[in-house]
C-alpha cells in the first residue's frame, strides 16, 4: 500500500501535538549529534539533564576533541553504554583531523564517524542541513509495522532492507520539512504509537493504518527473540582511609565501564581478600554491606562490596595500581553508576563519606 500523504498528515500533526521544548532542538550538526548519541539508549528525561552539562563543557566539537578521555567520560558517568562517550570523543577528533573542525554534510561521510550508523547520520542531516535522508530506529520500525502492517522477523537483515526503502519512499517532497518530518517520526513513536498501549485515537495515522483495521496492532511488529539473561556475581572492595579517600583503580579500555574509575573487583571473596593483602587489613575487620543489583544489556549483576577502613598513615602498596581519590574530589571522577549510588547513598549515612 503507498500513503502519498503520509509525509503532510505526519508534519501537520508534529506542529501541533509534537515535542518542541528539547534543548537540542536548533540546526546546529554539533548539537543534534550529541544529543542523537546520547538518545540512542537513553531516555528523553534523563537526557534532558546530561545534554545541558555535557555541552556547557563541550560548547563545540573542537572542545570535545581537545579534551582529556577522563573528562569526557566524567560527564558521561551515569549515562551507561560508556562505549558512546568514547567514540564520541574519537569522533569529535576525527571530525577535526579528517575534516577540518566542520560537519561533513553528507549522510555516507557522516556514516565514517565512530558511533555514527545509518540512522543517527540521517538525523543529523535532516535536522541540521534538511537533507532527504531517512531515520529508521527501533521507534520509527514500530510506526511503519504497525501503519503498513509490516510483519517479518526484525532480525532478519532482508525484512530490515524492505523498511529501509519504505521509509525512504515517504520522505516529504522538500528538504525544509525534514526537520518537522523526523522530529514527527520520533514523536509520534516516543508518544502515541508506543510499544505497549498505544494510544491509537490521538494518531494522524488512525484511519489508514493497516495493522488497526485487522486488529493486529498487539501484534506488531513481532517481537525479537528475547536473549537469556546470565547472572553474575561479583565482589567489591571498598577501602577508604580515615580521612575518608577511597581507593580506586581505573578500568581496562575493553570490557564494561571501560576507562571509568571502580572499586577493586573480584569473581571471587578468596581473590579480593589475597588483593586487600597488599593493605595489610585484616578480614575480620570486613563489614559487607548490602549488595548491589546492577542489569546490563544482558546481563545481570550482583555486587557484593565489603568495606573496610584504613589508617592514613598506611603507606601505597607498591605492587598494585590505583590512587586514593578524595570525597571532594568524587563528583568529577568517572564512574559507573552502581559504585556512584553506593558512595552517595549508601556511604553518607553509614560511614559519613561523601560529606
Ligand atoms: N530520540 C532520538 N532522537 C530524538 C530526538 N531528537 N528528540 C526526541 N527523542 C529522540
Amino acid at each position: 500500500m503507498i500513503l502519498p500523504d503520509f509525509s503532510s498528515r505526519l508534519i501537520a500533526w508534529q506542529k501541533q501535538y509534537g515535542r518542541h521544548h528539547f534543548p537540542w532542538q536548533t540546526d546546529d550538526a554539533y548539537c543534534v549529534w550529541l544529543s542523537e548519541i546520547m538518545l540512542q539508549q537513553t531516555q528523553t528525561v534523563t537526557v534532558a539533564e546530561y545534554y545541558p552539562r555535557f555541552w556547557a563543557a563541550f560548547p563545540t566539537v573542537r572542545d570535545l576533541a581537545a579534551a582529556e578521555q577522563e573528562q569526557v567520560l566524567a560527564l558521561w558517568a551515569g549515562l551507561g553504554y560508556y562505549s558512546r562517550a568514547r567514540n564520541l570523543h574519537k569522533a569529535a577528533r576525527q571530525i577535526v583531523a579528517e575534516f577540518g573542525g566542520t560537519f561533513p554534510q553528507r549522510r555516507t561521510e557522516l556514516e565514517k564517524l565512530c558511533g555514527v550508523g545509518r540512522s543517527t547520520a540521517a538525523a543529523i542531516v535532516a535536522f541540521a542541513f534538511r537533507q532527504r535522508e531517512t531515520i529508521l530506529d527501533g521507534n520509527v520500525k514500530r510506526v511503519l509495522c504497525r501503519v503498513f502492517a509490516r510483519d517479518g522477523n526484525p532480525a532478519d537483515k532482508h525484512f530490515e532492507r524492505q523498511l529501509w526503502l519504505l521509509a525512504e519512499s515517504l520522505l516529504p517532497e522538500n528538504g525544509d520539512d525534514m526537520p518537522a518530518y523526523t522530529q514527527g517520526l520520533m514523536d509520534l513513536g516516543a508518544t502515541v504509537c508506543t510499544r505497549s498501549k498505544p494510544v491509537c485515537e490521538m494518531c494522524p495515522m488512525n484511519d489508514v493504518c493497516q495493522a488497526r483495521k485487522e486488529g493486529r496492532i498487539g501484534e506488531l511488529p513481532r517481537k525479537k527473540t528475547p536473549l537469556a539473561i546470565k547472572q553474575q556475581t561479583v565482589f567489591w572492595l571498598l577501602l577508604q582511609r580515615d580521612d575518608g579517600a577511597v581507593w580506586l583503580q581505573k578500568r581496562p579500555q575493553k570490557g564494561i565501564w571501560a576507562g571509568l574509575y571502580c572499586l577493586p573487583e573480584s569473581d571471587s571473596a578468596k581473590g579480593l581478600a589475597e588483593y586487600a593483602g597488599n593493605f595489610a587489613v585484616q578480614a575480620a575487620d570486613w563489614e559487607e554491606l548490602p549488595a548491589i543489583w546492577h542489569r546490563l544489556t544482558h546481563r545481570l549483576l550482583e555486587i557484593i562490596p565489603f568495606y573496610v577502613r584504613v589508617p592514613c598513615s598506611e603507606r601505597l602498596p607498591e605492587k598494585v595500581t590505583g590512587q586514593w581519590v578524595l570525597p571532594a574530589k568524587l563528583p568529577e571522577t568517572g564512574m559507573p553508576k552502581p559504585l556512584q549510588s553506593l558512595l552517595e547513598n549508601g556511604l553518607r549515612v553509614t560511614h559519613n563519606i561523601c560529606g
